[in-house]
């Protein structure tokens, strides 16, 4: 059964939400509410309690209701967090990332999606502030529904009405249902370093956690996708649901690439090594006294993400490489694009004052034939989220253009 959890803030549109739980319970949904102080001016716990068969919460503070459900386990529970009717300072608060009630904390602390239903005067509606929360909230993936326009309780007239629990209902349907647009598409994902041998105990290697294309790799998968991950080695767990091949060199990771094809999508994540050593030794390389340390003579690796770039009649639909820049960033990841031959390129200042590299937020744009996307600093799983929908998109695209191109 899936769960959603309500917030109904202060604001004379409050009533509203008794109807929305009666739609969602009618629909087979389980409500868990929260109160803020000043929605219960507006309905009564007890009424959001029988509606909803369970009880309401209301204080951070209380040691009962802390006892028996923290603020992160009811979001831990939940599938969507709902906030009906969203009040101009609910929605500056989430916008400022404050926490001074439990709705407050509970909106800071969860990881799940976050649906808000905006409802106040039309001036506070279109005040600065508000427009900026808005645009903030937005840019982070909250979902939005309404609010509409119409006569309102001040007896004005304008945008800032709650829109109807039939709307809303939509939406938490909408967003309830798991969309798989990859559905019947393969991708193939490379992910963390690569480890390029001097002899059996020593290697080449680099920073690389595999973090952010792992993220990616599993965001594909949760958009329907089979998912073949090609990963160096890694200190972190299998993505769920995603087949992975596990490999220590740049050489077997472009093997293990080219056996997964075909593919309709290749992302290339993976910090490969540029060099190899030459002739790697069969046995430990001993120190002798007073001897120089060895030379290592290297040769260039395979550019895997030129490789799949390459045309062919393998080549993927769309090919997505990575480019971590310190300086020019723009010019370099342009110049990237086109000399591996890709359809994008994801690329980030990596420079240390941007906290980017082994943060957890990320700061990207998105590198295409069309032009250069900003796109704000989210946490790496939004940009993988965010990624793995524009690449639905394109192959969606992609294939209506082929139809079309067939039927022409
Ligand atoms: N890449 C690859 N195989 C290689 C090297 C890189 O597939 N042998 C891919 C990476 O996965 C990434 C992109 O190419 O998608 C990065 O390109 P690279 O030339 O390595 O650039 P950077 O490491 O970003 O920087 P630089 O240009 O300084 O080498």
């Amino acid at each position: 059964m899936k769960r959603v959890l309500l917030i109904v803030s202060g604001g004379i549109a409050a009533y509203k939400a008794l109807e929305l739980v009666r739609l969602l319970r009618r629909d087979g949904v389980a409500v868990s509410t929260v109160l803020t102080e000043g929605g219960a001016q507006f309905v009564t716990p007890l009424s959001l309690q029988a509606l909803t068969e369970e009880k309401v919460y209301s204080s951070l503070w209380s040691l009962t209701d802390e006892s028996e459900m923290g603020h992160i386990q009811l979001s831990r529970a939940a599938d969507l967090v709902v906030v009906v009717p969203a009040s101009a300072n609910m929605l500056a608060k989430m916008a400022a990332g404050l926490a001074d009630d439990l709705a407050s904390t509970v909106l800071l602390a969860t990881d799940k999606p976050v649906l808000v239903a905006p409802a106040m005067n039309v001036r506070m509606w279109t005040h600065p502030a508000t427009r900026a929360a808005m645009a903030t909230l937005r840019a982070r993936g909250v979902h939005v529904v309404g609010p509409e326009e119409g006569a309102m309780a001040c007896n004005e007239y304008g945008f800032g009405r709650l829109a109807e629990p039939t709307a809303i209902l939509a939406a938490i349907q909408a967003l309830l249902q798991p969309s798989h647009p990859l559905a019947g598409r393969h991708a193939l994902v490379t992910s963390g370093p690569t480890h390029e041998p001097i002899d059996p105990v020593r290697y080449l290697a680099n920073r690389s956690s595999g973090r952010q294309g792992h993220s990616i790799a599993a965001a594909l998968a949760q958009l329907g996708a089979r998912v073949t991950l090609v990963s160096g080695p890694v200190g972190i767990a299998d993505p769920p649901g995603v087949t992975v091949h596990r490999i220590e060199t740049a050489e077997q990771m472009l093997a293990a690439c080219t056996a997964a094809l075909p593919a309709d999508v290749a992302v290339c994540a993976a910090a490969v090594a540029d060099w190899r050593v030459t002739a790697p030794a069969s046995a430990k390389i001993k120190k002798a006294p007073g001897a120089a340390p060895p030379a290592l003579a290297l040769v260039p690796n395979p550019d895997i993400l030129a490789t799949l770039s390459a045309t062919g009649s393998m080549r993927p639909q769309l090919v997505v490489g990575f480019a971590a820049e310190t300086e020019d960033m723009l010019e370099h990841a342009q110049a990237k694009r086109t000399r591996k031959g890709c359809d994008w390129i994801v690329a980030n200042d990596v420079r240390p004052e941007t906290g980017i590299m082994g943060g957890e937020l990320n700061e990207v744009h998105l590198v295409t034939a069309a032009g250069i996307e900003a796109w704000p600093r989210m946490p790496k799983s939004d940009v993988a989220g965010r990624l793995a929908q524009r690449i639905a998109e394109a192959l969606d695209i992609a294939e209506a253009l082929d139809i079309a191109e067939a039927l022409a």
